[in-house]
């Protein structure tokens, strides 16, 4: 994506310096701010405590952290720790698993002299392929999004929930892709951001759409319902941190209810996401694991003060008791299709199955 007019992608690699670039997506929208990640402990930070999220831009980082690990200790001891501090980071999204469990499987039969070099150039390796699978996402999905029916004059009425754009990817999105292609096509597009109480990725959406100039509108997460019943939404498009082998999907929570919504109101709601995404190794989604994040992110709110410097206001009074589920799973059922970088296809497990027939488990 062009930031300021300039390609950009998310996660700056370093491997003369062994060190990375990321962008802390805890200062966005107000501040663009790059943080230099030269440790296994600053990567394992990063993704717990979100400076980096969005399902492949965390297994990009991780495969970029493990490297980074391998230069301090790249004997097998060393492999392993790094790789169990990672994989402990965040529970929900495959693609932390995914990654690690590539980079473990490129490495682990290499001698410790050999892994550092080919940790750098597996990790870049993911990378790129998260840059061309979406790339190929945004070209199936725009295949779908013009036989979509508009309901209110020309304009192409879509919404989406929590970023699965740009910053959750290295590039280009994944939900976001399709709409970055159509409005590069020239189809008239825009978007309701659902603002995704209580991180605010909503925010992140935003400001990347307004980036490549997209149209679209913030609302609150609770405004969704009556934008459907009224006709001003056309198509629901959502990413995932993990689907499972029969379609279930996990993502951001609230994703669920915008699905029953959509169900109930004939509209189309579709899953971007890349094979990382997919776990053929859970039958369904019953036995996805959702993130349980700490109440401290639901009794504050956070924003800039009046001298434009980060703020945090706290909303809730001491001692009242928080649940705080970051993800909830979507029913296969309730999704119309899901988009890959090999194409679209049903939410089932024949239709997974046979869009990735390597995958078969027997
Ligand atoms: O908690 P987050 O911000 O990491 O959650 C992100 C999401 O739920 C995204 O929708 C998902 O990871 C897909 S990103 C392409």
């Amino acid at each position: 994506m062009n930031i300021d007019g300039t390609p950009t992608r998310t996660l700056r690699a370093h491997p003369g310096t062994r060190v990375i670039d990321i962008i802390d997506q805890t200062r966005l929208p107000h501040a663009l701010h790059w943080v230099r990640v030269g440790t296994l402990d600053e990567a394992a930070h990063a993704i717990r405590a979100m400076q980096v999220r969005g399902a492949p831009l965390i297994g990009a980082t991780a495969a970029y952290g493990l490297a980074i690990a391998l230069g301090a200790a790249a004997d097998d001891a060393g492999l392993e720790h790094a790789f169990d501090l990672l994989l402990r980071t965040r529970p929900t999204a495959v693609n932390l698993q995914w990654a690690l469990t590539r980079m473990w499987q490129r490495l682990q039969p290499l001698p410790p002299g050999e892994r550092v070099e080919a940790a750098w150039r597996e990790a870049a390796a993911i990378a790129d392929e998260d840059v061309a699978q979406n790339l190929a996402i945004g070209r199936h999905g725009l295949r779908l999004l013009r036989q979509v029916p508009r309901r209110h004059g020309s304009v192409l009425n879509l919404m989406t929930h929590c970023n699965a754009g740009w910053l959750a990817t290295v590039d280009g999105g994944t939900a976001l892709a399709p709409v970055y292609a159509a409005y590069d096509a020239g189809l008239p597009v825009h978007v309701w951001v659902s603002e995704t109480r209580p991180r605010n990725q909503g925010l992140l959406t935003a400001w990347e759409l307004a980036q490549h100039g997209v149209p679209h509108t913030l609302i609150a997460d609770n405004a969704a319902g009556i934008l459907m019943r009224e006709g001003r939404v056309d198509a629901v498009i959502v990413g995932a941190d993990r689907i499972a082998a029969n379609g279930d999907v996990a993502n951001k929570v609230g994703t669920y209810l915008k699905a029953l919504a959509c169900a109930d109101n004939g509209i189309p709601f579709y899953v971007a996401a890349p094979r990382p995404t997919l776990d053929f190794d859970l039958t369904d989604g019953r036995y996805i694991r959702i993130e349980e994040r700490e109440a401290g992110e639901f009794r504050h709110v956070h924003g800039i003060d009046a001298h434009g410097q980060p703020s945090a206001l706290q909303q809730l009074p001491d001692g009242e008791a928080v649940a705080n589920p970051a993800f909830d799973v979507t029913p296969a059922r309730l999704v119309t299709a899901i988009i890959t970088e090999r194409g679209d296809c049903p939410a089932s497990p024949a239709a997974l199955q046979a869009l990735y027939p390597e995958e078969s488990h027997g």
